[in-house]
């Protein structure tokens, strides 16, 4: 079957016009906190690839410059026209390639980002607990295990979401929840719905947590995770030494 095209448009659930104007308003003060974790979980993830696909950048609010200039080509897929514009406006020193597969429309996605990139790593950059269907969410997620398995990839993305502030999130480890309403009645002590985005635990390695106050009265938990692929004989390569 041959790979979707990403369709353009200007809005939808998980961005867009409404996602730009809410950026413009609280990236400053509300989004500032969340914004410098994720860069530090940027600055920290370290793929040995030249070329760096993301996937759902929008106008790169929460990317930096100098981890996008650590690769020698940055593609983007990236369905809404205002965010390509505003992505190169805001990055200018970057040579953004925007292509046009869609990867989130159904399982087969992570097999054809697998074939067009064969040595790119690859980062989730808050999408995939917004645009991929709920019900397609199982499928995908051993689909992605499976195809992006050779590949250095990584995610952060929206786990859990209410409209009243969770306790704080960032210093807990998610490994020690065995699932999102663990994670959940660990951060809202009080009767609170809480929306479950079904990503928990999504990446497996390095994962962590951060609060994101998107709106005066809206919250989201974002959980950040990697995958390093083994080695040829099938080991993950050893950690990072640090010296004493
Ligand atoms: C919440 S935003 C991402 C946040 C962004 N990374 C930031 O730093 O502010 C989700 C983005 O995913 C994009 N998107 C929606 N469907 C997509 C698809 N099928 N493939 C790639 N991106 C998609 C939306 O247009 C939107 O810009």
């Amino acid at each position: 079957m041959p790979a979707r095209r990403l369709r353009t448009h200007f809005a939808d659930a998980s961005g867009g016009l409404g996602y730009h104007l809410r950026a413009l308003r609280f990236r400053h003060s509300l989004w500032a906190p969340y914004i410098a974790t994720v860069q530090r979980w940027l600055h920290d993830w370290r793929p040995p690839a030249d070329t760096l696909v993301v996937v759902g950048p929008s106008a790169g609010y929460a990317l930096d410059a100098a981890f996008l200039a650590r690769f020698r080509s940055v593609r983007a897929l990236e369905p809404d026209p205002l965010a390509r514009a505003l992505l190169r406006r805001r990055f200018a020193q970057i040579a953004w390639h925007f292509d046009r597969l869609d990867c989130l429309h159904d399982d087969g996605g992570p097999a054809a980002l697998a074939a067009a990139y064969p040595q790119a790593a690859i980062l989730f950059a808050n999408v995939l607990g917004q645009a991929l269907e709920p019900a397609l969410l199982p499928a995908w997620r051993g689909a992605v295990a499976d195809a992006l398995r050779l590949h250095h990839w990584a995610s952060w993305h929206d786990v859990l979401s209410a409209g009243a502030a969770p306790l704080p999130a960032d210093d807990l480890d998610p490994a020690a929840f065995s699932d999102a309403a663990a994670l959940a009645r660990a951060l809202w002590r009080t009767a609170v719905e809480v929306t479950d985005h079904d990503t928990f635990a999504l990446a497996p390695q390095g994962r962590a947590l951060a609060s994101w106050r998107i709106a005066p009265a809206q919250w989201q938990v974002v959980e950040w995770g990697a995958h390093r692929p083994a080695d040829a004989h099938g080991a993950a390569p050893p950690a990072t030494q640090v010296r004493q």
